[in-house]
């Protein structure tokens, strides 16, 4: 550090290039960084963050909106493996992703990036994809940290949003890979979050990130996220990306003495560490591999809404089969923006199937992919289906509808797409529909009639082969929704809040977030969270819940298959607070596990509730809370279709807050020395009054007792103090029993 002069140390805290890091001697060489979070977009040393330009041909893995219906953490520390390999493969040493922002609103232009409303299933995703990616010397980028949860306006866009809402939904993914997974480093988010920019936000970088949770990685900004280079700085940002050119304004502010250099040099400190780590970034399996994991994830994210029995397909040599739609033959398998990959190959359904299938099979696109009807092509779609047997028709959701840079503004299929449905429909033929979309389309208005729902999302490059697996029963769809679709978007919580006007958005929904508000005002929805079909069934039973320490149980249950084909059932543990003095969601999914299972085999699943799956978090003492009491716990198939129930009952978590000024009566009630002196007094109250207590306490339950003073109970303010005092000083030394 001390051979570097105040000019270096500046320089280094900004990257040299768009993708390059300042070189600063021996132990601080250049470092390479790439997107992104389901393939690597290398431009070398030059290019753009928005996915403009070309990159180098890498493996398009499913995005996080397919990652994310796997619901199989060992599968994504695999995707992380390929990922970290062909990072290594192209001498990436950092790779920006994965992204993992809650999906607040089903319109986000970015879902398709992240992995879901749930910030435990998004967390423990996203910990095993950073662990596969790190296992190769390269770092991982969990981003975009925090509250990025819409394209509208986003570089400058102020988020207003309740602490307990970020500490329980949109940090906690956040919290997990830095615990779980130790992220090499970290990127912030472009907007403000309550009034502060995310890269110059001092609570979120060093209080929240770094003293509480021990991040150790290095924090670098959004591409051209920084406004002020010296408040992000003294934040704790460690690189501005890519360089804006004001590092001349750090290094007076350096001189002048508004910024310690003991800041810079925690940064460079961090910028050594991250190239130390990422000093040798080793590719261990072949690009071949790569293309096999990613064809295994497009497997496992295929999710089934809807079958009669049709599917899988029983195809004869006779069947005459029609596929339409442009999707089938020019799949749409990642999303738009700074994440796209240039794929070293893409596969497509139609001709997956044409291999797999003896009989003919008539193709009709049907529609054009660009805006616009294009009736000939339905209407010779239409005509094809007249000799059909079965029809299965490939819609979805075009480039241009959704992407990083902009939010959708309803959930609707294109409507050239749903006028072709709504005639394949009426020539009565079978109707198998298979969508390709990156964030949640409407269901309900079209589902009726038709004979199977496949939701594809999107897939990757392998993702053809793997949709052509799914419908000819090769594959058993085993996909579950990572985020619940609803009947109707008004329905959805963020609905009158997003995504805001004049750079401001109130989360408004706070906490109650997907299905934390669906399942807990009892909204119909389309489908739930953690919905998904199969070709087999599943039981479950023998549930056990087994106290292993203070606040903390396994959580034991049987899982058999009753089914005559294999298949992976996910089975799911909610938690719901039963009755506590603060508002909870109905329940919240606090564990997951997927099972592969033989027709007939069945298996013991474990899983385990500690402290944290039962508390809350409390704003006004600013720590989580268990509250004591009567816990339920449910075992099952998603929120809606819980199939086990029991029971556990907390100590709570023996926490004996210290008194405030504002301090309640209630609070001093739940105080031990305050409570005794509330006791003395209630014991020399005239008669009169005590008979009266009841109903004047009610009343006076949520009254700071500092404003008693003044009702001429014989409580001053010194005694008020006094009581304080000593309560706190007995909680300090440990004497409150
Ligand atoms: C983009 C994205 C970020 C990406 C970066 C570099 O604007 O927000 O996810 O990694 O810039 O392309």
């Amino acid at each position: 550090m001390e051979e570097l002069t105040r000019e270096h140390k500046a320089r280094l805290v900004a990257g040299a290039s768009t993708w390059k890091t300042v070189s600063g001697g021996r132990d601080l060489p250049e470092l390479l960084l790439a997107d992104g979070p389901h393939g690597v977009r290398s431009q070398g040393a030059q290019g753009d963050s928005v996915g403009i330009g070309d990159s180098l041909p890498a493996v398009c893995f499913p995005p996080a909106v397919g990652l994310g219906s796997t619901w199989n953490p060992a599968l994504l520390e695999r995707v992380g493996n390929a990922l970290g390999d062909e990072a290594a493969r192209l001498g990436v040493n950092v790779l920006l992703g994965p992204g993992l922002n809650i999906k607040r609103s089903p319109l986000g232009g970015r879902n398709f990036e992240y992995f879901s409303e749930d910030p435990r299933l998004s967390g423990t995703l996203a910990a095993a994809m950073v662990r596969g990616i790190q296992a190769r010397g390269v770092a991982a980028t969990p981003k975009h940290f925090a509250a990025n949860n819409q394209e509208t306006d986003r570089m400058r866009v102020d988020v207003t949003v309740s602490e307990r809402a970020l500490r329980e939904i949109y940090l906690p993914a956040f919290e997990q890979v830095v615990r779980d997974a130790g992220p090499w480093a970290l990127m912030s988010a472009y907007n403000r979050v309550n009034g502060v920019f995310a890269s110059e936000n001092h609570w979120l970088l060093e209080e929240v990130l770094r003293d509480e949770w021990g991040f150790d990685g290095l924090v670098m900004s959004d591409w051209g996220a920084v406004d002020d280079p010296v408040a992000a700085v003294a934040a704790g940002l460690d690189l501005e990306m890519p360089p804006s050119g004001r590092h001349t304004r750090v290094l007076e502010a350096l001189e002048e003495g508004h910024v310690d250099e003991a800041v810079l040099d925690s940064a460079i400190e961090r910028l050594r560490r991250l190239a130390a780590r990422t000093a040798r970034p080793t590719a261990v399996d072949d690009r071949a591999s790569a293309q096999a994991v990613a064809l295994d994830a497009a497997r496992e994210a295929v999710t089934l809404l809807e079958n009669d029995g049709i599917l899988p397909l029983a195809v004869e040599d006779h069947t005459r089969m029609l596929v339409v739609g442009e999707f089938a033959r020019t799949p749409r398998f990642q999303g738009g923006g700074s994440s796209r990959v240039q794929p070293t190959r893409v596969l497509n359904a139609l001709d997956a199937l044409r291999e797999r299938v003896a009989g003919t099979i008539a193709f009709e696109p049907g529609f054009t992919l660009s805006p616009g009807a294009d009736t000939d092509l339905a209407d010779a779609a239409v005509a094809a289906a007249s000799d059909a047997d079965v029809i299965i028709a490939f819609l979805g959701l075009p480039d241009h509808a959704e992407s990083e840079g902009f939010d959708r503004t309803d959930l609707l299929l294109p409507a050239d797409q749903l006028t072709l449905l709504e005639r394949l429909r009426a020539t009565g033929r079978p109707v198998v529909v298979v969508l390709s979309n990156g964030s949640v389309v409407d269901i309900a208005s079209w589902r009726d009639g038709i004979a199977a729902i496949v939701e594809g999302w999107l897939l990757g490059q392998e993702g053809g082969r793997a949709i052509a697996e799914v419908l000819l029963g090769e594959v058993s769809p085993s996909g579950r929704l990572a985020e619940s679709i609803p009947l109707r978007l008004e329905d959805n919580p963020s609905h009158l809040t997003f995504p805001g006007r004049d750079s401001q958005v109130v989360y408004g929904d706070d906490i109650f977030v997907g299905y934390r508000s669906y399942d807990t005002l009892g909204t119909q929805v389309a489908y739930a969270f953690g919905f998904g079909l199969s070709y087999t069934s599943f039981r479950y039973h023998d549930l056990q819940i087994v106290e292993i320490g203070r606040n903390r149980w396994a959580v034991r249950v049987r899982i058999r298959n009753t089914g005559s084909r294999a298949g992976s059932d996910v089975v799911q543990l909610y938690v719901a607070a039963d009755g506590g003095e603060v508002r909870r969601p109905a329940h919240e999914l606090r564990a997951f596990a997927k099972v592969k299972l033989a027709p007939g085999e069945e298996k013991p699943v474990e899983m385990e509730i500690g402290p944290r799956d039962l508390a809350f978090w409390n704003a006004q003492a600013r720590r989580w809370q268990v509250e004591p009491g009567r816990y339920r716990i449910e075992v099952g198939a998603s929120s809606r279709d819980i199939r086990l129930r029991g029971e556990i009952h907390s100590p709570g978590d023996g926490i004996i807050d210290p008194l405030r000024a504002d301090s309640t009566l209630a609070e001093w009630e739940r105080n031990p020395v305050s409570a005794k002196v509330l006791e003395q007094m209630r014991a020399g109250m005239p008669a009169g009054m005590a008979e009266k207590a009841p109903e004047l306490l009610a009343m006076v339950r949520s009254t700071p007792v500092m404003k008693l003073t003044t009702w001429g109970l014989g409580l001053t303010e010194e005694i008020v103090q006094d009581v304080i005092r000593k309560a706190n000083d007995a909680l300090a030394d440990g004497t409150t029993e």
